[in-house]
């Protein structure tokens, strides 16, 4: 933001107030300390540490500065001692010029918190100049008829040094002509007339040789000397006269050598070499030599070198004009010096900090003085920086600037500022000086890591490779450094069933995960953990993400038959009527298998049989049935090899060995049904028979209804009890595997018949019941039709 010279808005100014309230308390003015001149580097100027009630160590604590206000270094701090020493022998000639007395300006800077205190330091004259005049030889012609008493002026002698140690006498070497004396002109200087004592004769003396000796006021005192040679004039009756006596006029600082200042002339009413006027400085000091010219004969004044406002704002020229009889008159031309915008602002950096800690409260970034050269409105200056930043200036005394930050800043969202500072003049044209700053801000741990997704999800084929990469996750932290080092760790888990250690590894540097050993999908089909990242941050700052295992299937356990159970000591029998009907139902392969989804889809297959094509078995759910009518040719005893095969890549697959025992009488139940025993009827080959038939199927008829009926109840509460009783016998129904595998859940009417065929129930009692199966076997195998992967 840009802040104007002086009127900043009241809030600024309050703080302000508050940051410089002991600066203000102590008063601005320090010392004034003296010391003289030419001194030895080194010399004792002043003992700081008292001055500023501080001890000593504090100084060098507070980054104590001293900075002229020439921006020169002629102060040193000693921080041992806490004594101010001269940094160089300091002349006050160079330093001050005439001005007395000689004071040097200067600040004192301290930090933590930001204080300036004004000082000032008085240089003493020494007398070391002698006085001397710039012309060692002066020509004075003075005419012969010269009354008495009559002064002429003499050129000055100087000394550089001021004051008391300046020129206070002159003398000349004894005569009985001349004599000396003094005058004051109204600036306070001293210069010296020659006075005539007696009257002057051409013919008996024409030239005197005398010698001016000026002193200066110091003790011993100097001084310096020139010899006046005196010429005596035949008559000339009239000085040249100037028609005015002050000539004052104006020229710009800018303007180019040879720039006509003014033309002075002076008039003589004499003839000839009487009337001869010719031009010259007098009095002039070294600077009025160099810096003008006069012609002798025109009268014309004009610029030998540059013009500078600031170093000399008015010349003051004494000119002479001498006719050819020696008479002389003087004018002065007062020259005023023209300011123009010729220097640029300058911007001197007190002290600077490149580096700010990114949550600091306002601090104090640079300290810089503006000065300008130039005069009035050209050296009024505004500073300003560019808009925008979180940074501002605040004025201070004797043209200080503070640049200081804001409030906390954000390396985050900005590490690295450019700061202009520009220093614009009022003058015409617009002098502008521009300073950069870049300031770094530094990093504090602010940020925790962060992941990349709040939680994972990792798929792990079962059966893996121990110390297999499974995947990986990873967080960023915006901060830099160590403050954005992160490390990964598993987290413990609350589930004490999990141990995680021994499952999963994680790469503390990268994020990899790592299962430890192989997975059983069997046992364990997902699992889910937390992982957490750390920075190096002091304090670090962490933080969780999820992730969840979930392991995949493989195909590796072949599928069990339940039943028939396969390592009894006496194989299980099935008994098969011989006037089984084609389509009766044998018996059901039961098989389950512990892996989930294809690779538990079982199909059952007829391997072998004694005699093939009298069995079938259906390939989806293992029922055997008989695919014809049994003849009297067929073997009582048939072995049937069936495989059960599951449908994973590679297939596994069970072999199950069936036993079947054709049986005779065994009719009774299975006598046909009314309407199967008219569909086999049709068959026209014992005619005879057919009413015999007919009577014994009516009795046969009532009879079946009435075990029907009594079978039925009988079932219902057999279903019953079996159900609720019937506590599975180990090994014969492993109720664990159907749990396991989603799709291997035993179909009630299934549970019931294993239940029984596996308990130690009678066959023959078992018997008993088949003839409510037909119901049951119709219900199953439309289950069947509609739903295809059953165990
Ligand atoms: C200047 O010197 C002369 C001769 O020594 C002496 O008489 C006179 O008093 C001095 N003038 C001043 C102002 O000191
Ligand atoms: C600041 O200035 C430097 C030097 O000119 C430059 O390399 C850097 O990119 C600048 N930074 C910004 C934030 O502008
Ligand atoms: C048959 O195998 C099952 C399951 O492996 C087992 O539980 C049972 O005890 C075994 N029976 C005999 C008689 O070996």
């Amino acid at each position: 933001m840009a802040v104007r010279g002086s009127c900043f808005p009241r809030q600024r100014q309050v703080l302000f107030l508050f940051l410089f309230g002991g600066l203000c308390l102590a008063g601005s003015e320090f010392g004034p300390y003296s010391v003289t001149e030419e001194t030895e580097r080194g010399s004792f100027v002043a003992n700081l540490a008292k001055d500023l009630g501080l001890e000593v160590e504090a100084l060098a604590a507070k980054r104590t500065r001293v900075v002229s206000d020439d921006n020169k270094q002629h102060l040193l701090l000693d921080f041992h001692t806490g004594n101010l020493l001269t940094n160089e022998k300091l002349d006050r000639e160079k330093l001050c010029g005439s001005t007395e007395p000689c004071i040097l300006y200067f600040q004192i800077l301290m930090d933590n918190p930001f204080q300036i205190y004004r000082a000032e330091l008085r240089i003493v004259d020494i007398n070391d100049h002698s006085p001397s005049f710039q012309k060692k030889e002066m020509i004075l012609k003075i005419p012969e008829n010269t009354a008495v008493g009559t002064a002429f002026r003499l050129e000055r002698a100087l000394d550089s040094d001021g004051g008391p140690n300046g020129i206070q006498n002159y003398t000349i070497s004894p005569n009985s002509v001349f004599h000396i004396a003094i005058h004051d002109n109204d600036e306070g200087v001293i210069y010296p007339e020659l006075v005539l004592d007696k009257p002057l004769n051409w013919e008996e003396q024409q030239e005197f040789s005398l010698t001016l000796t000026a002193f200066d006021g110091g003790s011993p005192p100097r001084s310096g000397a020139a010899t006046i040679q005196i010429l005596v004039m035949d008559i000339n009756d009239n000085a040249p006269r100037f028609p005015q006596e002050l000539y004052q006029t104006q020229a710009a600082e800018n303007s180019p050598i040879g720039f006509p200042i003014v033309k002075v002339s002076a008039e003589d009413v004499d003839s000839d070499v009487n009337a001869e006027v010719s031009y010259s400085f007098f009095d002039a000091s070294e600077d009025i030599r160099a810096t003008f010219q006069i012609n002798p004969f025109s009268g014309e004044i004009v610029l030998k070198a540059l013009l500078d406002y600031e170093t000399v704002k008015t010349y003051k020229l004494n000119i002479q004009a001498v006719d050819g009889g020696g008479l002389s008159a003087r004018c002065t031309v007062l020259v005023h010096v023209l300011d123009i915008n010729d220097n640029a602002p300058e911007l001197i950096i007190s002290s600077l900090v490149n580096e700010v800690v990114e949550n600091a409260p306002e601090t104090v970034l640079a300290v810089f003085r503006i000065n300008d050269r130039d005069s009035g409105e050209n050296g009024k200056t505004v500073c300003y920086i560019q808009e925008n930043l979180p940074f501002s200036l605040r004025p201070s005394v004797d043209n200080f600037y503070i640049l200081m930050t804001e409030g906390a800043l954000d390396r985050e969202s900005r590490a690295e500022y450019n700061i202009t500072i520009s220093v614009t003049d009022l003058g015409t044209p617009r002098l502008t000086t521009q300073h950069t700053i870049t300031v770094q801000v530094s990093d504090v741990n602010d940020n925790s890591p962060a992941f990349t997704q709040t939680s994972y999800t990792l798929f792990v084929q079962e059966n893996n490779s121990p110390a297999l990469h499974i995947g990986t996750i990873s967080a960023t932290d915006s901060d830099s450094g160590s403050n954005a080092h992160i490390t990964y760790s598993l987290l413990p888990t609350h589930d004490p069933q999990l141990a995680l250690s021994s499952l999963i590894s994680i790469n503390a540097d990268n994020g990899q995960l790592f299962a430890l050993r192989a997975l059983d999908y069997e046992a364990l089909q997902t699992f889910e953990f937390r992982v957490g990242a750390t920075d190096q941050g002091s304090p670090a700052l962490s933080s969780q993400a999820l992730v969840r295992v979930l392991v995949l299937d493989a195909n590796d356990n072949a599928p069990f038959v339940l039943y028939p159970l396969q390592n009894a000591s006496a194989p299980c029998t099935e008994l098969l009527p011989r006037a089984a009907e084609p389509g009766y139902l044998v018996t059901k392969v039961v098989a389950v298998d512990r892996d989930s989804g294809q690779n538990a889809w079982l199909s059952f297959q007829l391997l072998k049989a004694t005699e093939p094509g009298l069995f079938t078995v259906w390939a989806h759910n293992g029922e055997v049935r008989t695919s014809r009518l049994l003849s009297e040719r067929d073997a009582p005893k048939h072995r049937l090899l069936l495989l059960v095969k599951d449908n994973g890549d590679p297939p596994r697959s069970a072999s199950v060995t069936l036993h079947v025992l054709v049986v005779d009488g065994f009719s009774q139940p299975y006598l046909p049904l009314p309407e199967v025993a008219r569909d086999s009827v049709q068959d026209e080959d014992k005619l005879t028979l057919y009413l015999v038939i007919a009577l014994a199927s009516v009795s046969s008829l009532f009879l079946l209804s009435v075990l029907l009926f009594v079978g039925v109840r009988l079932c219902r509460r057999a279903r019953a009890t079996a159900l609720r009783g019937c506590s599975v016998p180990e090994g014969h129904f492993p109720g664990h595997l159907v749990d396991v595998s989603s799709m291997g859940t035993l179909s009630q009417s299934y549970q019931y018949e294993v239940c029984l065929r596996g308990g130690s129930i009678d066959t023959n009692d078992f018997k008993f019941l088949k003839p409510i199966y037909p119901d049951i076997h119709a219900h199953g195998s439309q289950i069947n039709s509609d739903e295809k992967p059953t165990f």
